[in-house]
């Protein structure tokens, strides 16, 4: 544990080619970690690289400076270029931390040992981010064994991009780097069940993904159950029985995933994963993404007590999303027990202008809210009134948090 203080379709790579948490305040753009043995935090840089990618209808996107619904997490055709609680800032910082895990981390005879070092990405989308993430990866390794005078033997890497099955992997692989180093897989499915053979993964990493849930907790669409959902579409300001169901989904789905890749990746192998996320001991409704989710739902109702749409049908709308803080992602991690935390950071990030958040959200999520609701639901009407209300609440929403989790876990080995 760290100290507090605080993813076939195989193709040839056109050439061969590094424990108890605690908490820290660092400058950008950490705000707050657990972090195991190092004060180290990253530098922002200039990138060009774009905001997560995103064609899951449950996640909405939005921009911050720095730091990352409906009834199924399947996919549709949005493609959003901005991911909630995520941004390029928080992706060049990940990028940071993923080095210093493989430097820090990560066995150099995990490395060695290996004639192919393989890498997932769970939660891949379309691109162009994963391909930077796994990247990252690969030159962090590379450079490690070069570091340590094994420049002769570096092994050749594999990388398994994973994403539901409804993902467009032609377009993933159409726009994969010319250049990449490296053989690539498309694995489809979800990443809450096994994916890969038993120990058989060295790097698994995903970015903005986590925060989806496999689905929207039964209770909250039960008419019959406390928790029932009515008027709301999401849990941050709903009653404690709502709360409750929608943790209690996260930790159940999180324990499957944790569960999985335990018997996938290899001993001492990492995990790294970013989240949009929500400081410890902060309340729900005080995290950006969230009032900006009640903000939406507000609209919903909005339009269903104009007769534009069904309340019957907004009672039964729910978005798949629970934006974790790291004491959640701690207490799953040891409940779960297959892995030790080595990282735990909090990158924080600028909030983004209503306009473009509202349009992110439009991209990420149109497609379930037309499922859902039908044909007859006037999206145009339904952004623009989630954009008025946006602006009008730009004050409010100044002051909530915008943050995302950064997590890398180790492969415990089964006598640990
Ligand atoms: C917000 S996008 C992030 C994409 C990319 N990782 C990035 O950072 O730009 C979330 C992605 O996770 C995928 N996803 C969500 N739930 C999943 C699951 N259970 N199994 C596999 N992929 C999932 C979605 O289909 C979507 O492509």
């Amino acid at each position: 544990m760290p100290a507090m203080s605080k993813a076939t379709n195989a193709s040839r790579p056109a050439h061969r080619p590094t424990k108890t948490p605690g908490v820290k305040k660092t400058s950008a753009p950490t705000s707050q970690s657990i972090h195991t043995n190092t004060n180290q935090h990253p530098e922002l840089v200039a990138s060009s690289q774009t905001p997560p990618t995103c064609n899951n209808p449950h996640a909405d996107r939005i921009q911050p400076k720095k730091e990352a619904g409906g009834k199924s997490t399947d996919n549709s055709a949005n493609k959003g270029k901005q991911t909630e609680g995520g941004g390029r800032k928080a992706i060049e910082a990940g990028k940071e931390l993923i080095k210093e895990a493989i430097f820090e981390k990560l066995d150099s005879k995990i490395i060695c040992s290996t004639n192919a070092f393989r890498v997932a990405d769970l939660g891949c989308s379309v691109g162009p981010n994963t391909f930077h993430a796994v990247q990252s990866v690969l030159d962090a390794v590379e450079q490690k064994c070069q570091g340590q005078g094994h420049n002769s033997q570096l092994p050749e890497f594999q990388v398994f991009f994973n994403d539901h099955a409804s993902n467009d992997f032609n377009e993933l692989f159409k726009s994969m780097p010319s250049d990449r180093r490296y053989y690539a897989a498309g694995v489809p499915g979800s990443f809450y069940s096994r994916l890969f053979p038993k120990a058989f993964l060295h790097f698994a990493y995903s970015s903005y993904s986590l925060q989806i849930l496999s689905k929207v907790p039964g209770e909250v669409v039960d008419v019959n159950s406390p928790a029932w959902n009515k008027g709301r579409i999401h849990y941050s300001k709903s009653a404690n029985h709502v709360v409750k169901a929608y943790e209690a989904q996260y930790a159940k789905d999180m324990d499957c995933f944790l569960s999985a890749r335990a018997q996938e990746i290899v001993s001492g192998g990492l995990m790294a994963f970013v989240v949009p996320g929500r400081p410890n001991g902060i309340p729900h409704a005080e995290v950006f993404v969230n009032m900006a989710k009640e903000l939406f739902g507000s609209c919903l109702m909005d339009m269903a007590k104009k007769g534009f749409i069904s309340e019957e049908k907004v009672d039964s709308f729910n978005i798949p999303q629970y934006i974790a803080s790291l004491e959640d992602v701690e207490a799953i991690v040891k409940a779960n027990g297959c892995f030790s935390t080595e990282t735990m950071e909090i990158l924080s990030g600028d909030k983004p202008q209503p306009k473009a958040f509202a349009s992110g959200v439009r991209s990420g999520m149109e497609g379930m809210i037309q499922k859902h609701f039908g044909k007859e639901i006037d999206l145009d009407h339904l952004f623009d009134l989630f954009r008025q209300k946006l602006e009008e609440s730009s004050s409010i929403l100044e002051s909530k948090k915008f943050v995302s989790l950064f997590v890398v876990l180790k492969r415990r080995s089964a006598t640990e």
